[in-house]
């Protein structure tokens, strides 16, 4: 395995027909990838340290598919795709297997989301036009003043989590998942070192909220916490995300 993987990313603003809604400057963007890099690396000094580094960096493309020179942002004018309608993918994807998409536009009600259950990440839908992370531009990098308890850029980093292999904390088969190895490979959220939930923790920080015996994984980036109570990947969890790229999107880092 790679010592680090950089994976190099297009994101793609789409905004209303008059090109308002959803617009969002390039330095909003600069900080969205910088909050990647803090969460994935758990960079000291930056709200991701108290996590684990998992040694996954994010850069902004400085080459286009046809190999002339960008800053790796695209902008768009078009209200059935700020609404998350028409394929737009299908007209603006860069080459899936190479770069990471993101786009922003209306997030189609939620926050964010990724296209397809991570744990089809070998699915038929990687590196197709339609493989991509979408983000709700009000919910996009930090500090935007949107949101008060989203305003962290801390759903990018929940759906990239997604994009490379990991499911929510909280998933379950309907009742406590198995806690032993190895049905925890096989049941939850198909990781053995993150505490068993039965379901999402929406809101409040509180360390002391269990389920099943064990307390939530109320800290965890892939919980449903607000942004400032999230800070952390678990062993397990990188290990997962790194093998992902290793497996399954093997041309999209270096
Ligand atoms: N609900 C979205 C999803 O399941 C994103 C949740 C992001 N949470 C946050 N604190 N930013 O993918
Ligand atoms: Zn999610």
């Amino acid at each position: 395995p790679a010592a680090s993987y950089q994976i190099t990313v297009v994101v793609h603003i789409i905004m209303d027909d008059n090109c308002n809604v959803g617009s969002l400057s390039d330095d909003l963007v600069h900080n969205q990838i910088q909050v990647l890099n803090e969460d994935f690396q758990a960079i000291k000094g930056s709200s991701g340290e108290p996590g684990s580094d998992a040694k996954i960096q994010f850069v902004l493309a400085t080459t286009d598919p046809d190999g002339n020179p960008t800053t790796g942002i695209t902008r768009s004018c078009n209200t059935s795709w700020y609404n998350d309608n028409g394929g737009y993918y299908n007209d603006l994807a860069w080459d899936p297997s190479r770069y990471m998409n993101i786009y922003t536009n209306s997030g189609d009600g939620s926050l964010g989301y990724v296209p397809f259950l991570p744990a089809n990440a070998n699915g038929s839908l990687v590196g197709t036009n339609a493989d991509r992370v979408v983000i709700g531009h009000t919910y996009f990098a930090a500090n935007t003043g949107n949101h008060t308890n989203f305003d962290l850029g801390r759903t990018a980093t929940h759906e990239v989590g997604h994009f490379l292999g990991l499911e929510h904390t909280f998933t379950n088969s309907g009742g406590c998942p198995s806690q032993g190895t190895p049905n925890c490979y096989s049941d939850g959220d198909l990781i053995c070192d993150t505490n068993a939930e039965l379901s999402p923790n929406f809101s409040s920080c509180n360390d002391t909220e269990n389920d099943c015996g064990e307390l939530k994984p109320i800290h965890n980036y892939m919980n449903y916490s607000y942004d400032p109570c999230m800070w952390e990947f678990t062993t397990e969890q990188i290990r997962r995300m790194r093998c992902t790229l290793e497996s399954y999107r093997t041309d999209l880092y270096t």
